[in-house]
């Protein structure tokens, strides 16, 4: 399933995880200034493979955020605000207790935005010893796995996205669920909220390489110009369609953990299975100049 042009890279070596997607990058200190060839070997490596784990980092806020501008300008998570002093990173974070896990279901960053955005860069500080894993699945793979009928009924499919969709929420709004959760201190409320609906093709043509993807994730509510009633059996087949297990590859985190994916072709789910252990990531999610199509 992986691009059948994935060449050998002298920079770094590059160990795929699974037939679905993924693959171990070694060799490769992300602290230090990488060359223009070495960056660009690593975006090549990460449109091949489509997630990238790259062992043993050693980050502080600061170099992190220096790596992650090498990757684009910032997309502000909407909902929360970020680090002290480093608004761009924004901590994932589950203490002992907490029955919220953030990113427990499928789904690919922000695609309630207008501009989705293109990459996402979470590094592991502080594991559970045992789970804490994310899956992903490839979303080219899932687009390719569908019948030539369904191929083209899903190609004239939109999804309407809504970051405040209250059915993810127990029919709470998003803001009302996190106060509950003890997260209130965190909210972010800008005045005007605006970039939490987004409209987009289900199927994706990736802008670099023009593979086509099957875009789909929690945050879809329906279908555009479908009510939620009549979007529902087909989005169940959908969802269920992406998580196929032989699309799929699992991260199993060590602290030092740093992944990167591409949310164009990526969907990705935080496994919940550490109730009394905590487990903290530092996220940057990187902005997209033009929007799904
Ligand atoms: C996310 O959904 O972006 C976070 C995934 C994780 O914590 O493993």
């Amino acid at each position: 399933m992986l691009s059948p042009h994935a060449p050998p890279c002298p920079d770094f070596t590059i160990v795929p995880t699974s037939g679905g997607l993924g693959a171990d990058i070694y060799g490769i200190d992300v602290t230090k200034p990488l060359s223009q060839v070495k960056f660009k070997n690593l975006k090549r490596a990460l449109l091949d493979y489509q997630v990238l784990f790259i062992r043993d980092q050693s980050l502080e806020p600061d170099t992190f955020l220096k790596f992650g501008k090498r990757w684009g300008g910032i997309h502000f998570y909407p909902y929360m605000k970020g680090l002290e002093g480093y608004p761009e990173i924004f901590e994932v974070i589950k203490n002992p207790g907490e029955d919220r896990t953030f990113g427990n279901r499928w789904h690919s960053d922000q695609m309630y935005s207008e501009k989705p955005c293109k990459f996402t860069i979470l590094y592991a500080r502080e594991l559970p010893r045992i789970g804490g894993d994310t899956l992903f699945t490839n979303l080219y793979a899932a687009y390719e796995a569908l019948s030539p009928g369904m191929k083209k009924l899903a190609g004239r499919l939109r999804t309407y996205n809504n970051g405040d969709n209250t059915k993810r929420y127990g029919g709470k709004s998003r803001d009302n669920w996190y106060a509950e959760k003890g997260m209130g201190g965190k909210l972010h409320r800008p005045k005007a909220r605006t970039d939490v609906v987004g409209i987009h093709p289900l199927i994706r043509t990736h802008p670099d390489t023009r593979r086509k993807a099957l875009y789909i994730g929690d945050q879809t509510e329906r279908f555009d110009g479908m009510s939620e009633t009549e979007s529902q059996p087909l989005y169940d087949f959908f969802m269920k369609h992406v998580s196929k297990d032989t699309f799929t590859c699992r991260l199993k985190w060590q602290p030092g953990t740093l992944a990167i994916w591409d949310n164009r072709c990526v969907s990705h789910y935080a496994i919940s299975d550490y109730p009394k252990e905590r487990r903290v990531m530092h996220r940057i999610t990187i902005k997209d100049a033009v929007k799904p199509y």
